[in-house]
């Protein structure tokens, strides 16, 4: 089983530990946080999913200085869980430990950043993938694969939502500080954008408007993308919400011959012949077969293909064609 080691131990971090236990693909030896108090912590944590299962560090080396865990032969891989501005200097140091990399979404900051990290990974000859799990959530992957294979037609329009309250569960408060979050727009509403990027490719043209929230940056957005071969297609995103408001995903596509809808669980199918199916989807969540495809890529030595570097640099660069949009509508 590949040896695994976890950098930064927050939300996420404990969201992967607990979905890696429970799936048993991989070992996870070490885990590092540059705040010891986040290796003390017990119990279920903070965020806007329950994390449910696992999460003690009984049997796990830990280390406040990552640099260690890196350095360490025992870690095959490693999994970035940290603030997302730190996300470039840790790829770059994982890449020079020669390390398996699993890096949380979004990729980096910037596409300026992306361009850097995709030239240090140019011959690196170990697996890469940044976790878009969006691309892995079970009902997106049924109704990737129902608009991708034509079964109902070409697709006409398109809905994807997701908004939170707001998160003041992070570490130091980062999410709420644009210059190290990017804010809700690169944060959350970047699920939605790769997704879009990943189903119908990238758009002709792209409308926005948002809501600037100070040093927080875009906090939610409204984005209309228009593809000259047909779909239309608007994204509602952010955490511009109230406390008590629970966390949403959702979507519907409109097709030539059916209308898909999803919760975010169940993907329903309502039919221009009148039926309503909810076709059986794959077991797990996003987290859980985000890691079983990074783990069949390492053991089969393949180039993630669901998820490219340049998937994850696209998803960036279309998140700032939205922000220069929000810019132009004032
Ligand atoms: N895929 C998803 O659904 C999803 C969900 C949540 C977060 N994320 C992404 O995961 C990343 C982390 O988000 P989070 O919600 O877990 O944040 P968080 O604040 O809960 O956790 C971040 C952790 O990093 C630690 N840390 C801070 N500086 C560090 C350093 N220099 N070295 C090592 N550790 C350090 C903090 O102590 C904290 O424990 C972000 O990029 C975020 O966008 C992805």
């Amino acid at each position: 089983m590949v040896k695994v080691g976890i950098i930064g131990f927050g939300f996420i971090g404990r969201m992967h530990l607990a979905t890696l236990r429970a799936g048993g693909l991989a070992e996870v030896v070490a885990v590092a946080d540059g705040d010891a108090s986040r290796l003390a912590r017990s119990g279920a944590g903070d965020g806007n999913i329950a994390i449910e299962g696992d999460t003690s560090l009984v049997d796990v080396e830990t280390f406040e200085d990552p640099n260690k865990l890196l350095d360490s032969e025992n870690v095959e891989a490693v999994i970035l869980g940290v603030p997302t501005y730190l996300h470039k200097s840790y790829i770059l140091k994982s890449i020079e430990a020669g390390k398996h990399i699993l890096c949380e979404k979004p990729m980096v900051l910037d596409a300026n950043e992306g361009c850097e990290v995709i030239a240090a990974l140019e011959g690196y000859d170990r697996v890469f993938m940044v976790a878009h799990c969006i691309r892995f959530w079970p009902a997106y992957v049924k109704a990737y694969e129902l608009v991708r294979e034509q079964i109902y037609g070409h697709v006409l329009s398109a809905h994807f939502v997701r908004n939170s309250p707001k998160p003041l569960w992070a570490w130091d408060n980062w999410l709420l500080d644009e210059q190290r979050s990017g804010g809700a727009i690169l944060d959350l509403h970047i699920h939605d954008v790769d997704y879009v990027n990943y189903l119908l490719g990238k758009p002709t043209e792209i409308a926005a408007a948002g809501i600037r929230e100070g040093k927080e940056g875009i906090g939610q957005i409204v984005a209309l993308y228009t593809y000259a071969d047909g779909p239309v297609v608007s994204l509602d995103g952010g955490w511009a919400h109230q406390p008590t408001f629970p966390f949403r995903m959702t979507f519907r596509i409109s097709l030539e011959e059916a209308t898909l809808e999803s919760d975010g669980a169940a993907l329903h199918v309502h039919t221009a012949s009148g039926e309503h199916l909810v076709p059986e989807l794959l077991p797990g969540d996003g987290y859980s077969r985000e890691q079983e495809y990074f783990f069949a890529c390492i053991r089969d030595g393949k180039t993630p293909a669901i998820v490219t570097v340049q998937s994850s640099l696209e998803a960036i660069a279309l998140v700032e064609e939205e922000k220069a949009a929000i810019g132009r509508s004032g």
